[in-house]
Formats: structure tokens, C-alpha cells, sequence
């Protein structure tokens, strides 16, 4: 069976008081109809086809790398009449699976459900039944169970009203029926447009069997309009989230309800997470890895048994095992940390490598530097990588031992084994094993007095 698949995102989602186009609109930090293309490309379709409106410029940018057919729908004058545009481009022995680009997590799973039960002469539709149907359209059945009709809420009566199983939007139909069909489609309803709906009392019409698939969940047909089912969609996603890196990777969340994965998390065994953590990205954790409150960690690397405490924001970053990071320490991108590196609290690192077993445990910046083995970075040491113009490299060898409050004043190179005493200006590159100092003499006044309040 070859699939063709047509995702419907020409809507102008007024709702949403945006000049974003709705199908552009983050869920877990992407783009809603990227859920959905994902979910399509997942059932390896024949063709995909994107019918596209508002923003399409903004939209087709966004989704550039994909294999697209993109479809303009000048004026949206309903389903049915944006699927008719599509349709030049589809084969007429295919099947024709229809999405909706604002309705984001509809997972593989459903759709291979639905795509298993299709055969070349029936008309499949994803349905679901909910509490509070409103705003959806209704399947109507027969005295016998038979799907006979979809009736829009706008066009229903009160009594259809009270049917509780919905159409979700997603169909799947015998591309040849569906071009003939949408050749007879009318716009005489409550919103003057042409629906795709209709499709079904014309199946009706000539015999051709229907049947319906349910949704695993009934999050998976829910589409966004407005902020709120935003919101509530990205609710849902989260726990889905939180609760397969607890059953699927036996993390332990302090509380489910406050983590945030904006990308995929892999962890190895008895990894703990804290509240108020932030995922982005993609994220590798070792085992027995703990992460504190109020973290945000994106696109990073992490080795068994570390632990990150409170408070880090840690970017493209690879952290090699047993380390201790903060709390509040900011590692930045290209960020290299070999095993056993601790570093603590108001520690800044950009693109830096730190070898086995050194720290920096206080109030610095490391920049464009490499550090070598079991060196200790004192309290405040700064390394003055940027003169204005160009950004310059600090070495600083194994062993080494950084007095507090010291400048690195790049490009700079501490041999290994040297001792620069607290307090240093270092311009010059210092030699191995010895103590470099750069400090004014103390001296004392004596008889000095403080000054006496007039
Ligand atoms: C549609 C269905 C309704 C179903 C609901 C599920 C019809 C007539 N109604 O209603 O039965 O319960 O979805 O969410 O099909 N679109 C275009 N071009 C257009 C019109 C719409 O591309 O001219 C796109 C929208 O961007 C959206 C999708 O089609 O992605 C659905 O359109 P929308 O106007 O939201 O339909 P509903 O009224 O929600
Ligand atoms: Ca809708």
C-alpha cells in the first residue's frame, strides 16, 4: 500500500493573538506541525504533502530539510477544498492519510493502528470519544452502528450536540474515491466552506465501507486553537515525558510535575532528578548521575556519578564521570570536563578543557583555556581571554597550583608544577616547578591615624 499523506496547516489560528502562524508555535520548544511531521515521516510515507496559507514562507523555512510537497491554499475556504489542492500531486492508487498540523501528538502508534485496518475501498476516521465534545465534529450512526455522517458543531442540533465520539480530523481514504468525491463537495453549511467531512455521507451514498480506529489517548486528537490547549497539551507531553524516564529508564523525579524536556533525555541507572530541572536538546546521563533544583541543562554529556548541584545552566557541554558541578556554576558551550573536575559556585567556563582531577571551586572565569591535570584554581581567578579584539588561549599545565585572585592576562602558558602566588597580574608565560608572583610590596605607615568626623 502506498501512503500519501496530507497535512492540512493553512488555518490562520486567530486565536492564538499571534503574528507567529499557529503551526509554528513551540510545543516542548518545536514547532507543532514538526510533531506532526515527525509523526508522518515515522509511517515512511510514499509522498508528504503540507498544505500551507498564513506564514508560509515562515513555515516552509522551518521545515526546509524535510522531503515536502508544499501545497499554497490561497484562501481557506474549508478541509475539503485545502485537501483538493494537494491532490494533483497524489497518485491515484495510494491512500491518502489526512493530518492536521495543529494537532500535535498524535503518535506513529495510532496512525499504523488506523493504516493496518485500511484496505483500497473503505474510508477509515480516527475517532475518540470525549466528556466534553464541544467544538467538534460528530459521527452520526445508523440504528445499526454504522457511521453515516460527520455533523459539525455548528451545524448540529441540539440532540447531535449530545453524541460524545468525535471526529478527530485524521482520515484515511482510497485516493481515487477521495478525488471523485471532493469534485462534488458543496459549501452550503453553517461556515460557508467547503468540508472535508462531507466525504463521508458521499461514501455513504455509493456503498463504500467505512470504519472507524480510536485513538490509544484522547490527547493525541486534542488541536490547539488558543494558549490554553497550548498549555495543556504541553502539560500532557511533559508528563508522557517524565513518566518514560521513570518506567523506561528507572530515573527517580523528585516530582514528575516540574521537569521539562525540550528534546530527549537518555539516562543510565539510578539517576535522580530534582525539582524545577530543564532539559534542551539532547541529553546523555550516566548512571547514578543526581541533578539538583533549578537547573537548565542543554545539549550535554554527562559520566557516572556526577552530581550537579543547584542552580547550574550547563550548554554543549561534556562531563566526564564523578565530577561535582556548583552549586550555581555556569558551564558554556564547548565545555570539556575530564573525570573527578569539580567546580563550584560563581565558576563561568567557555570553551575550556579541564583534565582529570583539577578544581576550581570559587568565583571564576576560564575562557579559551586548557587546564591540565590535578591543577587548583584559586578563588577569583579570571583569565583575560578577550583584549577587545580577538580572543586569545591560556594553558596551564599539569599540576599547577593558581593563587587566588590571580589575571591571566592571554596568550598566556603556566608550566606544569608552578605555583603563581595570590593575587598575580601574569603576563608572561611562568616556567615549570616554580613560584611566579606579581604584587606590589606591602608596606606600613607608621603612625598613621584614621581621619577624625568634623
Ligand atoms: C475540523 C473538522 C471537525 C473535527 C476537527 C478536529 C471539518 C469540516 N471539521 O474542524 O469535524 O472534529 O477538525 O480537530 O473538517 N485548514 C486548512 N485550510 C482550510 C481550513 C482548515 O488548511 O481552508 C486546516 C487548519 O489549519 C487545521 C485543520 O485544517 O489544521 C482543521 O481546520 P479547522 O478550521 O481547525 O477545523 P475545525 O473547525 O476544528
Ligand atoms: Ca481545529
Amino acid at each position: 500500500m502506498k501512503l500519501s499523506i496530507i497535512i492540512l496547516a493553512a488555518g490562520l489560528g486567530k486565536r492564538m493573538r499571534s503574528e507567529l502562524p499557529k503551526v509554528l508555535h513551540p510545543l516542548a520548544n518545536k514547532p507543532l506541525i514538526r510533531h506532526v511531521v515527525d509523526g508522518a515521516l515515522a509511517l515512511k510515507p510514499h509522498s508528504l504533502h503540507v498544505v500551507y496559507g498564513h506564514g508560509g514562507d515562515q513555515v516552509r523555512a522551518t521545515l526546509s530539510e524535510f522531503p515536502i510537497h508544499w501545497v499554497h491554499q490561497a484562501e481557506q475556504l474549508g478541509t475539503g477544498h485545502a485537501v483538493a489542492q494537494a491532490m494533483p500531486d497524489i497518485i491515484d492508487d495510494s491512500m491518502v492519510l489526512v493530518l492536521c498540523g495543529d494537532v500535535p501528538l498524535i503518535t506513529a502508534a495510532t496512525l499504523e493502528n488506523l493504516c493496518s485496518q485500511a484496505d483500497n475501498n473503505s474510508l477509515g476516521i480516527l475517532t475518540v470519544e470525549l466528556d466534553n465534545p464541544q467544538g467538534y465534529g460528530r459521527i452520526v450512526r445508523n440504528a445499526a452502528g454504522e457511521v453515516e455522517r460527520i455533523i459539525e458543531e455548528k451545524d448540529a442540533d441540539a440532540a447531535i450536540k449530545q453524541i460524545k465520539e468525535i471526529n478527530s480530523g485524521i482520515f484515511l481514504i482510497p485516493a481515487a474515491h477521495l478525488r471523485r468525491w471532493l469534485g462534488s463537495l458543496n459549501n452550503d453549511n453553517a461556515q460557508g466552506e467547503y468540508y472535508l467531512t462531507d466525504i463521508v455521507s458521499l461514501a455513504v451514498a455509493e456503498n463504500i465501507p467505512i470504519f472507524t480506529s480510536a485513538a490509544h489517548d484522547v490527547y493525541e486528537v486534542m488541536g490547539i486553537n488558543n494558549r490554553v490547549q497550548l498549555a495543556t497539551l504541553e502539560r500532557q507531553y511533559q508528563k508522557q515525558q517524565a513518566y518514560e524516564l521513570m518506567l523506561d529508564y528507572g530515573v527517580t523525579l523528585h516530582d514528575p510535575s516540574r521537569i521539562d524536556i525540550r528534546g530527549s533525555v537518555e539516562a543510565g541507572h539510578d539517576v535522580a532528578i530534582d525539582v524545577n530541572v530543564v532539559f534542551e536538546g539532547e541529553i546523555k546521563l550516566g548512571n547514578k548521575v543526581k541533578i539538583g533544583p533549578n537547573c537548565i541543562i542543554r545539549n550535554a554529556t554527562i559520566g557516572d556519578g556526577v552530581e550537579v548541584l543547584s542552580n547550574c545552566v550547563i550548554e554543549n557541554v561534556v562531563i566526564g564521570d564523578n565530577c561535582k558541578i556548583g552549586p550555581l556554576a555556569r558551564l558554556r558551550p564547548d565545555t570539556v570536563l575530564a573525570d573527578n573536575v569539580h567546580i563550584g559556585n560563581f565558576v563561568e567556563i567557555k570553551k575550556s578543557t579541564v583534565a582529570k582531577g583539577s578544581k576550581i571551586n570559587h568565583l571564576s572565569y576560564i575562557g579559551d583555556t586548557e587546564i591540565g591535570t590535578e591543577v587548583n584554581i584559586g578563588a577569583g581567578t579570571i583569565t583575560c581571554n578577550y583584549d577587545g579584539t580577538n580572543k586569545h588561549k591560556t594553558i596551564i599545565g599539569d599540576k599547577a597550583f593558581i593563587g587566588s585572585d590571580t589575571q591571566l592576562i592571554a596568550p598566556v602558558t603556566v608550566g606544569a608544577g608552578a605555583t603563581i602566588g595570590a593575587g598575580s597580574t601574569i603576563s608572561r608565560d611562568t616556567p615549570d616547578d616554580t613560584l611566579t608572583l606579581s604584587r606590589t610590596p606591602q608596606s606600613t605607615v607608621p603612625g598613621w591615624q584614621r581621619p577624625i568626623k568634623k
